[in-house]
């Protein structure tokens, strides 16, 4: 019972998606709750062959059987969000806490012609707009938006009341490394932070529902947008070993890091906190991995990486993902 709030150690895209989808099934979860900062991340990951993808509703809601509130912490774009209800039929099933600070037309057209959003690459999602019009006290919530009614709930008793005797799973949004406040590079980084305490905080959750915090490590990190990025590779040792990916949203390419920065990774456990880590785009690191979904298919390389970071993290790896399916996963 309590709450599993999952959180990326390093630039994201690390498969948070995948990973609360997964474990909201393996916990037969009664609650998935989208924390973060908005609809500037986007989740995926394939299903029975179909692409799943979202940026405002919970992932793991599409795919199963979950209650979804997107918690009163992030800014909605109700135009995404209506369009994710529509398109994946979640009537009755995803809702909005209407606390929510909401995204407008104008936050959208500011930071796409904004100077310092394009130098830092943006998603341009509105979302740091909205939620500097929001401290200021000038911002909509979603119980202004009448599109919105019907799906309006006080997610904060509801969660807090919840956690007592069912399971909660928190998606975050982001990470570590793109906080705003709690990272290194400031001002390449999103308007909230991205810690466990910060998706406890965007779900106004008491601390002590907390059960689990599973950290996500991807074996070769990657980022999108500007800012330092250490052990990069360049794009061309990224496309001879194979590795290009594009955002899911923006559809650039992403950076790569050639190994685990192992000073962050320790940083990013002391942050954050995990009683468990999951191992993610295992197959990118040790390509015999692609789509293993048994223990003894776990190679030497892995083996070692898994034992240096619980040695770092102080904390067990407990998943490791092997492809972009949601059954491509090994539970230690
Ligand atoms: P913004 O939050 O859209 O303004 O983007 C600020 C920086 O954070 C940019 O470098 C983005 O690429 C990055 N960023 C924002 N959201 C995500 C995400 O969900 N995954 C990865 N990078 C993100
Ligand atoms: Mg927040």
């Amino acid at each position: 019972m309590g709450a599993i709030i999952t959180v990326d150690a390093f630039w994201g895209d690390g498969g948070k998606g995948k990973l609360c989808a997964y474990i909201s099934k393996e916990y037969d979860a009664k609650y998935i709750v989208r924390a973060g900062t908005g609809p500037n991340a986007g989740h995926s990951y394939f299903y029975n062959g179909t692409f799943i993808h979202s940026r405002m509703v919970p992932t793991g809601c599409i795919t199963g059987d979950f209650r979804g509130i997107i918690s009163s912490g992030v800014a909605v774009d109700p135009q995404i969000f209506l369009a994710e209800i529509e398109k994946y039929s979640l009537d009755g099933k995803v809702f909005v806490d209407w606390r929510c600070p909401i995204i407008e037309h104008d936050h959208i057209s500011a930071e796409q012609s904004d100077e310092k959003m394009i130098k830092i690459d943006s998603t341009k999602s509105g979302t740091g707009f909205a939620r500097a019009d929001f401290i200021m006290r000038k911002g909509k919530q979603a119980k202004d938006i009448e599109g919105l009614s019907t799906y309006l709930v006080d997610g904060i008793e509801e969660i807090n009341k919840s956690a007592r005797d069912s399971v909660i799973v928190i998606e975050g949004s982001q990470a570590t490394f793109l906080s705003l406040y709690a990272s290194d590079r400031y001002p390449y980084v999103t308007s909230d932070n991205c810690t466990t305490a910060a998706f406890l905080d965007d779900a106004s959750l008491n601390w002590q529902y907390i059960d689990k915090v599973i950290l996500i490590v991807k074996c070769l990190p990657t980022c999108v947008g500007n800012g330092p990025l250490p052990f990069e590779l360049s794009t061309s040792e990224i496309s001879s070993r194979q590795l290009e990916e594009y955002g899911v949203n923006t559809g650039r390419s992403k950076r790569r890091s050639g190994q685990i920065d192992w000073d962050r990774l320790e940083y990013a456990a002391n942050v954050n906190g995990p009683t468990e880590v999951a191992l993610t785009f295992c197959d990118q690191y040790s390509p015999e991995m692609k789509s293993a979904v048994s223990k003894d298919k776990v190679t030497e390389k892995i083996k070692k990486l898994v034992v240096k970071i619980e040695k770092i993290t102080g904390a067990p790896v407990t998943y490791l993902s092997t492809g972009n399916e949601l059954s491509h996963m090994i539970k230690l």
